[in-house]
C-alpha cells in the first residue's frame, strides 16, 4: 500500500474513532442526565417512535403520563433527550424561585438553541418596558390601536360583499403585527411594510433555523450554522431592523417629527428612558433594534394564534356570535360604537369566551417551563440538578376545580358566571394567572404581556364581530382539530373561514 492510500486509511480511521468516541461520550452524558422516574410510553415503542410521538402528539403522551402517574414526576423521550414533566401541584414548589434560580427565558433559549438563534438575550430594559411601562399605559392606547386595526382591515382584507374565504393565519399576522407596532415603534413606523415583514419573519427564522441546526451534532453547530439559510437570515433580520429603525431614531433625536401626533409614548421611548435610568452604557441603536425584534417575537405570533383559536371556536359554535356582538354594541353605546379603555373591562362575556377558548387551546400543553440555574430540591424529594429543564403538565382539563362545572365541555360563559359573585368579580379574567389557569405561565415571571394581549385580542375580536359575519367553509363540521408541534398547540392553517360584511 503506498503512502497516499495509507494516509487516506489513517484519516478514515481517525474519523471513525472520533465519531465513535463522540457517540459513546454523548450516550454516557445522556445516561448521566437520565432521571430515576418512569418514562411514558417506554413499553409501547422504541426510542425513535417515542421521539416521533413527542413531536406529533405530545398532548397524548402527557395525558398518558397523567393517567398512569397522576401526581408523580415522569419523563418523556424527545428529540432533544429525555424531558422531565412535573405534576401541576409541584409548580407551587418552583414558584418561590426567582428568575436567576429557575429561568423561563433560559429554558426557552435552550429549546431554540438561543446562543445561535440570538434569542438567548435577557434584558432588564425590555422586561421593565413591558412589565411596567406598557402595562401602566395600556388604557392610553385603546383608541390608537382601534384606529390602526380599522386601517388594517380596510387595506388588507378583501371587500367581503359576498362570502369570501380568508386565510386567517396570513391576514391576522398582519393585523396583529401592525396593531402591536403602533405601540412598540409608534406611528408612522407601524405601517412600514419592511418593518412589519422583518419583525414577523424573524420569529419564523428563529424557529425553523433552530430546528434545522439542532439536527447537527452540538460539536458541529459552530460550523454548521453557516450552512443553515435561516441562520444567515437571522443575522440579516437584525441588521435590517437596525437600518429601518435608524431614520426613526434620527428623527426623534433632532425633534423634527412633524407627523402632528401626540408626543411619543411608545416602546422605543420607554426602552431608551429605561437604559438612561439604569445608566446602561452598552445600550445603543443596535441593542434597541434587537430588543424590538425580541418583543415582537414574544407578542405577535402568540396573540395571533389566540385570536385564530377564538374565531375557530366561534365559527364552530355560532350561537355565541350574536350575544357577543350585542355585548360589544351595548358597552360602547355611550360612545357610538367606539371603544374606550373601560369598555374593554365591561366586555365580560367576550373575556370569558376568550379564556375558555384558551383553556381548550393553550399556547402550550406544558407551560411554566424553567431551567434550574441552581440545584433545586422539590418537596417530594426529587432533586433537579442545575442545568436541567423541567416543565409542568398544565393542561389536564379534568383537574379544574369542581365549582367550574363540567371540566371537559366548552362553556363560553364559564368564567362570566364564576365572576358573578361580588367577591370574585376581578378573578377569572382572561389575563389572570392562577394555579388553575397556567396558560400564561405562573408566578412572578408569568407572561408580562398578557394584559396588553388581552386588550389587543378584545379590540380585534370586537372589530370583527361588529363588521363581519363569519362561518367555516362548507364541509367543515365541528371545531377543527389542532395540530401539535412538540408541546405547542397550533390551529390548523389549512382551514378557511368565510367572511361577509355584517348586514
Ligand atoms: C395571547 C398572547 C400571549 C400568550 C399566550 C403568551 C404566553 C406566554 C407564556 C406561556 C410565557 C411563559 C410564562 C411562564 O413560563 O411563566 C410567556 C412569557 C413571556 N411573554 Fe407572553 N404571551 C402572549 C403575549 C405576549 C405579549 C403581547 C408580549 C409582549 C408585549 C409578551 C411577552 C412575554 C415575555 C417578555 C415573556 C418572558 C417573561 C419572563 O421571562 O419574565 N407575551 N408568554
Amino acid at each position: 500500500m503506498d503512502s497516499t492510500n495509507m494516509s487516506i486509511l489513517w484519516t478514515l480511521a481517525a474519523i471513525v474513532m472520533t465519531t465513535l468516541a463522540g457517540n459513546i461520550i454523548t450516550k454516557f452524558l445522556r445516561r448521566l442526565n437520565a432521571f430515576a422516574v418512569p418514562i411514558v410510553g417506554v413499553d409501547t415503542g422504541d426510542l425513535n417512535t417515542l421521539k416521533g410521538r413527542y413531536v406529533q402528539e405530545a398532548d397524548v403522551l402527557l395525558r398518558e403520563g397523567y393517567e398512569r402517574f397522576k401526581d408523580s414526576i415522569f419523563q418523556v423521550e424527545t428529540p432533544d433527550g429525555p424531558r422531565v414533566f412535573l405534576p401541576r401541584k409541584l409548580a407551587n414548589d418552583l414558584k418561590p424561585f426567582n428568575r436567576h434560580e429557575a429561568s423561563g427565558m433560559k429554558a426557552l433559549a435552550d429549546r431554540h438553541i438561543g446562543h445561535y438563534t440570538s434569542i438567548d438575550h435577557e434584558s432588564d430594559i425590555m422586561l421593565g418596558a413591558i412589565k411596567i411601562d406598557l402595562n401602566r399605559n395600556l388604557g392610553n392606547f385603546v383608541e390608537d390601536v382601534q384606529h390602526e386595526i380599522a386601517h388594517c382591515f380596510k387595506t388588507q382584507f378583501p371587500p367581503c360583499d359576498e362570502w369570501t374565504p380568508i386565510d386567517l393565519h396570513e391576514k391576522l399576522l398582519r393585523v396583529v403585527a401592525q396593531a402591536s407596532a403602533r405601540i412598540f415603534v409608534g406611528y408612522p413606523m407601524c405601517r412600514n411594510e419592511e418593518w412589519l415583514e422583518c419583525s414577523t419573519k424573524f420569529a419564523l427564522d428563529v424557529m425553523t433555523g433552530g430546528e434545522k441546526l439542532k439536527q447537527w451534532h452540538p460539536w458541529l453547530r459552530p460550523i454548521a450554522q453557516y450552512f443553515v439559510p435561516e441562520m444567515t437570515r437571522i443575522r440579516g433580520d437584525h441588521q435590517r431592523a437596525l437600518e429601518l429603525l435608524l431614520p426613526e431614531l434620527e428623527k426623534r433625536s433632532i425633534g423634527s417629527d412633524r407627523t402632528g401626533l401626540k408626543s411619543r409614548n411608545d416602546m422605543i421611548e420607554w426602552m431608551q428612558q429605561r437604559a438612561q435610568k439604569l445608566g446602561d452604557k452598552s445600550f445603543d441603536s443596535k441593542e434597541l433594534a434587537n430588543l424590538q425584534m425580541l418583543t415582537a417575537t414574544a407578542a405577535i405570533h402568540t396573540t395571533r394564534l389566540a385570536i385564530i383559536h377564538a374565531l375557530y371556536d366561534l365559527a364552530a359554535r355560532p350561537e355565541y356570535i350574536e350575544p357577543l356582538r350585542r355585548e360589544v354594541l351595548d358597552v360602547t353605546k355611550d360612545n357610538n360604537g367606539i371603544l374606550r379603555k373601560q369598555h374593554l373591562t365591561h366586555m365580560r362575556r367576550l373575556d370569558s369566551f376568550m379564556k375558555e377558548s384558551q383553556r381548550h387551546n393553550p399556547p402550550s400543553v406544558a407551560t411554566f417551563q424553567r431551567k434550574a440555574m441552581i440545584p433545586i430540591d422539590l418537596s417530594n424529594g426529587f432533586h433537579i440538578p442545575a442545568g436541567t429543564i423541567v416543565q409542568c403538565n398544565t393542561n389536564m382539563l379534568d383537574e379544574a376545580p369542581a365549582e367550574w362545572g363540567d371540566p371537559n365541555g366548552f362553556d363560553g360563559y364559564r368564567f362570566y358566571k364564576l365572576r358573578s359573585k361580588p367577591e370574585d368579580t376581578n378573578k377569572y379574567q382572561f389575563a389572570s394567572t392562577s394555579y388553575d389557569s397556567m396558560q400564561f405561565g405562573f408566578g412572578n415571571d408569568a407572561c408580562p404581556g398578557r394584559f396588553f394581549a388581552s386588550n389587543q385580542i378584545k379590540i380585534i375580536l370586537a372589530y370583527i364581530l361588529l363588521h363581519y359575519d363569519f362561518k367555516f367553509e362548507d364541509g367543515i363540521v365541528g371545531r377543527p382539530k389542532n395540530l401539535m408541534f412538540e408541546v405547542n398547540v397550533l390551529a390548523d392553517p389549512t382551514v378557511k373561514v368565510l367572511f361577509k360584511n355584517a348586514s
